[in-house]
């Protein structure tokens, strides 16, 4: 049996050991799954520590990504271009970075949800470290355009520097999304957490819009009521995000694939 975990801190309500538990009785990989609270000043030793004990690999969530990202000895070229890693393979005591993130996104996007990003309009909302992990697998779907509006814009701009060579890619300010109508509309934005509505202009979503929220949580977000009301016919939150990034680290760690759509809807019905 190998052992694998996720570290975070607060970690306690991590859903994560129950969807690799899903994996591994649907794969039949022998796996044991556990969730880690590392001090927030401790992470480095806690990961040490865990690969002392036997661990091959571990998931990575808030506040400690951008950390594992730098204490990788190596990166997958996406895990680079996200500056964040959640996915950490062990190998020879080595640490070995991965991001999962944004190709569990585009996995619940395409296959759970039945939306072809290519050649359509993609804006994402948000340009801090939750945005940064999706662009490069949103951009690989061959959007026509993604545009990345930002409250500070030249955050924006800082993202369409790092990825302006792998496709369309470009900044925008909220007040200047005005006049734009969108097929794909993300948010990658923290703004719920504190309940602040987003200043988005009232034409953005068109009744075959799909507002996706990375966030989820019991009952519907605040953005995807704000979309709602604004016009979006379909709207979904992050909890399939959540079971795609972890079926991608699985299949990182075991080479299988599980399917995510079980898991998904016994998460879904825990939820409420
Ligand atoms: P995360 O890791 O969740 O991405 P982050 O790196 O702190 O966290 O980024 C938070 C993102 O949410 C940023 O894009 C931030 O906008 P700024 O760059 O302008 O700070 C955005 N955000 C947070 N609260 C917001 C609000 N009330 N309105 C608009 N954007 C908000």
């Amino acid at each position: 049996t190998d052992l694998y975990c996720v570290f975070g801190n607060p970690i306690a309500h991590s859903k994560s050991p129950f969807i690799h538990a899903a994996f591994a009785r649907e794969t039949g990989e022998s796996v044991i799954y556990e969730a880690r609270l590392a001090p927030v000043d401790g992470f480095a030793e806690a990961v040490r520590a865990f690969v002392a004990a036997g661990g091959r690999g571990a998931n990575v969530t808030v506040p400690f990504k951008e950390e594992a990202f730098r204490m990788c000895a190596a990166l997958t070229p996406r895990a680079k271009r996200a500056g964040a890693v959640n996915t950490l393979s062990f190998v020879d005591g080595q640490c070995c970075g991965d991001n999962t993130d944004g190709a569990g996104l585009v996995a619940d996007i395409v296959d759970n949800l039945g939306f072809s990003p290519a050649g359509r309009r993609i804006l994402l909302l948000g340009a801090g470290g939750a945005a940064r992990g999706v662009v490069e697998p949103l951009l690989a779907t061959r959007p026509a355009t993604l545009v990345i509006a930002n409250r500070s814009s030249d955050k924006a701009q800082l993202l369409v520097d790092i990825f302006a060579d792998l496709g369309p890619v470009r900044a925008s300010t909220f007040a200047d999304l005005a006049g734009n109508t969108f097929d794909l509309v993300i948010n990658a934005t923290s703004a719920s957490l504190s309940g602040a509505a987003l200043p988005l202009p009232s034409d953005l979503f068109a009744p075959a819009s799909l507002a996706y929220d990375m966030m989820y949580g019991k009952g519907e977000t605040p953005f995807l009521a704000q979309a709602r009301m604004q016009g979006a016919g379909r709207c979904a939150d992050g909890l399939g995000m959540l079971v795609g990034q972890a079926a991608e680290a699985f299949f990182v760690w075991r080479g299988v694939r599980p399917a995510t759509a079980p898991v998904l809807a016994e998460l879904r019905a825990a939820l409420g």
